[in-house]
């Protein structure tokens, strides 16, 4: 039988993140400090690396990989990657998360590579608190970028907020209004403790529940149900119920999702890593470059996997931060 990701807990691992860099042009509070020491480019999985590992993760059942980093655009030669991860036989899907801003000078190309989906980090379309939650002066920088994406014909185009109490309270709606004009896909996540200044707080967090009970006193929703192989989606989705666009909610604190994740990662130093919230991660990358055959990667791989968390314990009294951030891991 083809051998698979299985873990303890039965989950069936299919969904990839691949980190392609650590370093970004943004420093979001929710994720790094200003003053970010980044990793090496020796470092770094080479493109021929990433697309070995790929190969492999294929092989083990991976059948949908998402490109991230920090910022992933700002690694060159994206577009690159793109065009030769789809050539990998048995991948289904690829997708990109970014900032938005390299979408500008990179949509085309990156389109032209094969490209259709993509996830922009938005989390306010007011330029103060834009540049108080990005340290960066660039929301029509990052607007631009979603617009020349929109132009290039991606589809879906999905729009992340971050959902901090207290910044983002006041514009959940006006992001839905943005969003429906625009015929972007809108996600509210609840902030996790994943920043490196330590600013999460447990009241930090915007339930999404009240996210949607404040969408629908505006613009009714009806709930999409999920089946098949949405159950490890990690949004609850709803669509307008005039005009049929999508909205949602990532509610990993307050109603976690661990029980259906179907995700793994590799961070762009090329560590594996079973869980966004892991406090142990595997090195692929060393054994590779010292020659590693496929097999023993593929032991490694499965080794950890045996080993995956039940869940991430964000609401447990014994919660340990992990050491990365969230630009570290990939998110
Ligand atoms: N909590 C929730 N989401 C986060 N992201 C980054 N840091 C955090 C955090 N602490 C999001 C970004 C982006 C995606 C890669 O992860 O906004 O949408
Ligand atoms: Fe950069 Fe994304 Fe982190 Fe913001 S959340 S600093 S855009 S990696």
């Amino acid at each position: 039988m083809k051998q698979q990701m299985l873990d303890r807990f039965g989950r069936i691992h299919t969904n990839l993140r691949i980190s392609v860099t650590d370093v970004c042009n943004f420093r979001c509070i929710y994720c790094m400090p200003e003053d970010m020491t980044f990793m090496p480019d020796a470092a770094l999985m080479t493109f021929d690396e990433i697309l070995h590992l790929a190969d492999i993760f294929v092989a083990l059942g991976v059948n949908k990989i998402r490109i991230t980093g920090g910022e992933p655009l700002v690694r060159p030669e994206v577009p690159t990657l793109i065009r030769r991860l789809m050539q990998v036989e048995g991948l289904k899907d690829i997708s990109l998360t970014t900032n938005g801003i390299g979408l500008i000078n990179q949509a085309q190309a990156l389109y032209d590579a094969g490209l259709r989906r993509i996830n922009v980090s938005l989390d306010t379309l007011n330029e103060e608190k834009f540049e108080q939650m990005t340290r960066r002066k660039v929301l029509s920088r990052v607007l631009q970028g979603l617009k020349t994406a929109h132009d290039c014909g991606f589809n879906p185009i999905k729009v992340n907020a971050v959902a901090m109490r207290g910044f983002t309270d006041d514009e959940i709606v006006d992001l839905a209004t943005f969003a429906r004009q625009n015929d972007y896909q809108l996600r509210f996540i609840e902030f996790m403790p994943l920043d490196a200044d330590d600013v999460w707080g447990r009241n930090m967090y915007i339930p999404g529940k009240e996210i949607i009970e404040k969408i629908n006193a505006v613009y009714p929703l009806k709930s999409v149900a999920l089946n098949g192989e949405s159950k490890s989606d990690t949004a609850q989705r709803y669509r307008f119920s005039d005009n049929g666009n999508e909205v949602g909610v990532i509610p990993s604190v307050s109603e976690p999702f661990c029980e259906n994740c179907n995700r793994v990662r590799l961070t762009a130093d090329g560590k594996f890593r079973t869980c966004l919230f892991s406090l142990t991660e595997t090195d692929l990358l060393t054994p590779l470059r010292e020659g590693a055959s496929d097999a023993v990667i593929t032991a490694l791989i499965l080794d950890a996997v045996a080993q995956k968390e039940a869940g991430h314990k964000i609401n447990a009294a014994d919660f340990i931060k992990p050491e990365r951030n969230m630009s570290r891991i990939g998110g």
